[in-house]
């Protein structure tokens, strides 16, 4: 249970280190962790919680993709390049550095 915290804690770590692009680590605020988990939590619903799609369900797992893998997607969906059902309109809600921050907290989650 400890680890798990604490794996998450630095996995949250690693994320927001990106986003807030400082110059050394520091720890997440609680504000923080609450906002990449919420964003990735708007992904859910389909693709699982954090990432991990539930067995059987036809929505890719994103959970430990390659981060500009994930990214190159979610920017191909919003311009209309890559083809798809629902990510077209779906990734038209979220800007460049959301997808950005999604992106570094699934590439981060375990498979
Ligand atoms: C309403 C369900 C739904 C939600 C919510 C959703 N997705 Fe998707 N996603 C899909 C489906 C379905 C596909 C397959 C492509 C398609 O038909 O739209 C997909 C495909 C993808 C792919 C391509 C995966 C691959 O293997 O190439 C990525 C990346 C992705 N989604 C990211 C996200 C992210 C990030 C979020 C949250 C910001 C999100 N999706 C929210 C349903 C969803």
């Amino acid at each position: 249970m400890k680890t798990h915290t604490l794996g998450l804690a630095l996995s949250l770590g690693a994320v927001l280190w990106t986003v807030t692009g400082v110059a050394q680590a520091q720890a997440p605020t609680t504000q923080q962790m609450l906002y990449v988990k919420s964003l990735a939590a708007t992904c859910a619903n389909c693709h699982g919680t954090d990432g991990k799609a539930v067995e059987g369900s036809q929505v890719v797992s994103l959970a430990g993709l390659d981060k500009n893998y994930l990214v190159t997607q979610m920017k191909a969906f919003k311009a209309g390049t890559r083809p798809a059902t629902v990510m077209h309109q779906i990734s038209k809600g979220y800007s460049d550095s959301q997808i950005d921050t999604v992106a570094t907290y699934f590439a981060a989650q375990k498979k």
